[in-house]
């Protein structure tokens, strides 16, 4: 989302990214300031994946390099290069932490995955560059203390999803689960927004009511907001069957064709809480 609005709203003047998990934030800290460093990694990691014969090879690979990001010896660089190795060579790209704050997805199986992507990195590098975005690690109030609520501002949150059902429980990207009550304290701090002028925001999230019509959750805590259904591609899912097209949930608190909204452009700061 970050990066289709820097490439798509050349106006914009100011710009936030905020996370709760450090490496993830590390690693935009690294895109924008030593791309260079970090692709140097990427490479020798790439040779030595590809030089790989089998896939009990590659296994052991992945779980050594596992092992070494869980560790605490690598330092905050070599951490990043290795959150993207594993995100690029781990069951189905996904990110899920143990109740000790490991990495605890298993390896997947890949041929010639892109771990080294040059040219991806040093295209984000320079959008975080060319609008000196800040990028903040922390949880998704903070930014309150940064934004300047005196200019128009786009907010976008990009929360961890609610599971749909009791088996499709993945939600845990942290240690601290995100669970019913931060859906909740999410949706206020929104409300609380919404209480200043030119202040817009969009919220993604999964479709519950569409698996199960009486979960009308997010009905219920976003009431009185727009909320539409979009058809996602979900990639990530356990369940292969699952991983095609599904309705999820974006919810604003502007009319989503208001004219002035398509005008993306006129927005002097954006903001990606989460
Ligand atoms: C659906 S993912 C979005 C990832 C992110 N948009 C990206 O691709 O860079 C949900 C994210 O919420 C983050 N998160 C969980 N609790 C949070 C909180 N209280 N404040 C900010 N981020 C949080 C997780 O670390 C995870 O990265």
């Amino acid at each position: 989302m970050l990066f289709f609005m820097l490439q798509k709203f050349p106006n914009i003047k100011t710009v936030i990214i905020n996370d709760a998990n450090p490496t993830l934030i590390d690693t935009y800290r690294f895109i924008k300031a030593s791309p260079e460093k970090l692709i140097e990694l990427l490479r020798s990691y790439h040779h030595e994946y590809l030089s790989l014969q089998s896939q009990q090879a590659k296994t052991d690979f992945y779980l050594r390099e596992r092992e070494r990001y869980n560790s605490g010896n690598a330092g905050n660089l070599e951490k990043s290069a290795l959150f993207i190795l594993l995100n690029r060579t781990c069951f189905n790209g996904l990110y899920r932490e143990n109740l000790r704050g490991k990495f605890n997805v298993p390896a997947g199986k890949y041929v010639n995955p892109m771990i080294c992507d040059e040219d991806l990195i040093y295209a984000d590098s320079e959008l975080l560059n060319r609008f000196d975005v800040k990028i903040t690690c922390g949880s998704y109030q903070i930014v309150s203390n940064i934004v300047d609520f005196s200019k128009t501002n786009f907010f976008y949150f990009d929360p961890p999803y609610r599971p749909l059902n009791t088996t499709s429980n993945f939600n845990t990207y942290t240690k601290d689960a995100f669970n019913d009550a931060s859906q909740i304290a999410l949706s206020l701090y929104c409300r609380a927004l919404s209480a200043n002028d030119g202040c817009y925001w969009m919220l993604s999230n999964s479709d519950c009511s569409a698996a199960n019509p009486s979960d009308t959750f997010f009905e219920n805590i976003y009431s009185g907001f727009n909320i539409q259904r979009v058809v996602a591609s979900r990639m990530i899912n356990s369940v292969a069957s699952k991983r095609g097209a599904v309705t999820e949930l974006l919810i604003t608190n502007y009319a989503p064709n208001e004219k002035s909204m398509r005008a993306t452009g006129t927005y002097n700061n954006i903001t990606q809480a989460i």
